[in-house]
């Protein structure tokens, strides 16, 4: 009987260590970890985080970053999202990309707030550009990050817009959520799937 090959079996010494070293790439993230770092990161999220704190719909929180940016990232690597605007930049810039994108796509939600003729994705983008300047993205990068950003609203996205604007909503756990009766994208009757 012909052995059945087994996904897991032990790699290769020289295999495992480039696997290593690839995956300790994609962790570093230092830009994306000076972004959070900043002040004015954390002064805009703790905002948000007090004018929603009675929200009984879905919060634009740390929690709802962190659930984007991973959601962006494993559509990303599944090739869920053609994004060719990314084809010169390596993966781990890519996953930085994704992560800043992720992290900071909401910061401008307490300006609609604040006033609600305000679009909170237009007011992001502004928000964020200064925050991903200091932080060291390159211009070209900033751009990409800051265009994902102000159309991640938006449904007629395509490429890196797509991957965030996709992420932004499959991130949210629908599936189990007590205001699903109430909630406006579920109106006219649609159920919610789990997806990746
Ligand atoms: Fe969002």
């Amino acid at each position: 009987m012909k052995k059945r090959k087994h996904s897991l079996r032990k790699k290769k010494p020289e295999q495992a260590a480039v696997n290593e070293q690839r995956m300790k790439n994609l962790r570093e993230m230092k830009r994306v970890e000076a972004v959070l770092a900043s002040a004015s990161y954390k002064m805009y999220m703790d905002k948000i985080a007090e004018l929603e704190s009675e929200r009984r719909f879905c919060r634009h929180d740390r929690s709802h970053c962190w659930e984007t940016a991973r959601t962006a990232a494993v559509l990303f690597l599944l090739g869920e999202v053609p994004c060719p605007e990314l084809s010169d930049y390596s993966e781990e810039q890519v996953c930085e990309l994704i992560y800043a994108a992720a992290f900071l796509h909401d910061i401008g939600r307490f300006r609609e707030y604040e006033d609600a003729a305000k679009d909170h994705a237009v007011e992001g983008a502004m928000l964020a550009r200064p925050l991903l300047e200091e932080a060291g993205f390159a211009e070209a990068e900033t751009d990409l990050i800051l265009s994902a950003i102000a159309h991640h609203r938006r449904k007629d996205n395509a490429g890196f817009d797509l991957l965030l604007s996709r992420a932004d909503k499959e991130s949210r756990p629908c599936y189990d959520c007590y205001a699903l009766a109430d909630c406006k994208k579920y109106r006219d009757g649609g159920k919610p799937k789990i997806t990746v």
